[in-house]
């Protein structure tokens, strides 16, 4: 195993980097909130193909909560965090506090509107910002080349790229694919909340975005009927309540009602108290 080093303040960070800058290296940016998976794993793979030194932050930005969410359970496994960063060959890994990212004074708020209002947005109204705000906050920090993000948070990436672009951050972002247990569930931080039951119902999610791009393959384009055949999918599990499930465009997040460019088919799952999404891009 190679060495990792553990920063905790932004200066740090700062100083390390104006060291890789100058020695002539590219730096790619991997944020995560820590309780790390393949899926985490494999965005770190994908930035040391494209940089030359990795820095993964690990922070649970209290920004991106809502009332009654799960900012105090949410799960905390920092020391499986190093050791899984290290094997991945992660160079720096940014373990700030609270008061690091947001000291006294802290006044702003970044709003990504039109692309926030639908899907996750319409449930979690606070969320987007608390994304987009601790993302320009941590880019402003680590200025990173390329930043990569996973495409299972689907409009979280397509908030961070219209951030990105609209501030002229001159982060380059780039999609790390869906990485899935072998039944087909997308890998997130939240399935260890899942009970035993709750786990094996949840392979239900993917089986229904299959079935979707299925029926895409034989001709279906209508919105209505593709989602109606998901619901009857996902319907199979008792434990499974759907939250959402929208066909939108992959760049606008606006609902589209015929699939003649590819849609993307994006849904929240709710397995008890665990909120689970995951999305499939539907190619017509
Ligand atoms: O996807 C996440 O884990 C978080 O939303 C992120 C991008 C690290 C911001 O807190």
């Amino acid at each position: 195993m190679k060495d990792i080093t553990i920063l905790r303040t932004a200066e740090q960070v700062g100083n390390l980097v104006n060291r890789w800058r100058q020695a002539g290296m590219r730096i790619g940016f991997v944020p995560t909130m820590g309780a790390l998976h393949q899926g985490h794993l494999s965005l770190v793979s994908q930035a040391l193909g494209e940089a030359d030194r990795i820095i993964v932050s690990i922070f649970v930005n209290p920004t991106q909560f809502g009332q009654g969410e799960d900012l105090e359970s949410y799960p905390n496994t920092f020391d499986e965090d190093l050791m899984k960063l290290e094997e991945a060959g992660a160079h720096c890994v940014f373990f700030p506090s609270v008061a690091e990212i947001y000291p006294d004074g802290f006044s702003t708020s970044v709003h990504v509107s039109g692309l926030t209002e639908t899907l996750c947005g319409k449930y979690r109204p606070e969320h987007f910002d608390g994304v987009a705000t601790v993302c320009a906050v941590l880019f402003g920090i680590v200025r990173p080349d390329i930043a990569v993000f996973g495409r299972k948070d689907a409009q979280q990436l397509a908030v961070i790229r219209r951030m990105v672009d609209d501030l002229r951050l001159g982060v380059l972002v780039l999609a790390g694919e869906i990485i899935r247990e072998p039944d087909g569930l997308a890998m997130s931080s939240r399935n260890s909340y899942l009970s035993s039951e709750q786990r094996k119902q949840a392979a239900v999610v993917c089986i229904g975005l299959s079935r979707a791009a299925e029926l895409v393959s034989e001709g279906e384009r209508d919105a209505v009927r593709i989602c109606d055949a998901v619901r009857e999918v996902i319907a199979e599990a008792p434990l499974a309540t759907i939250q959402y499930l929208e066909l939108v465009d992959p760049d606008t997040m606006k609902p589209v009602e015929k699939l003649n460019t590819p849609g993307l088919l994006a849904v929240a799952v709710y397995f008890g108290q665990t909120r689970l999404i995951d999305n499939v891009i539907l190619k017509p």
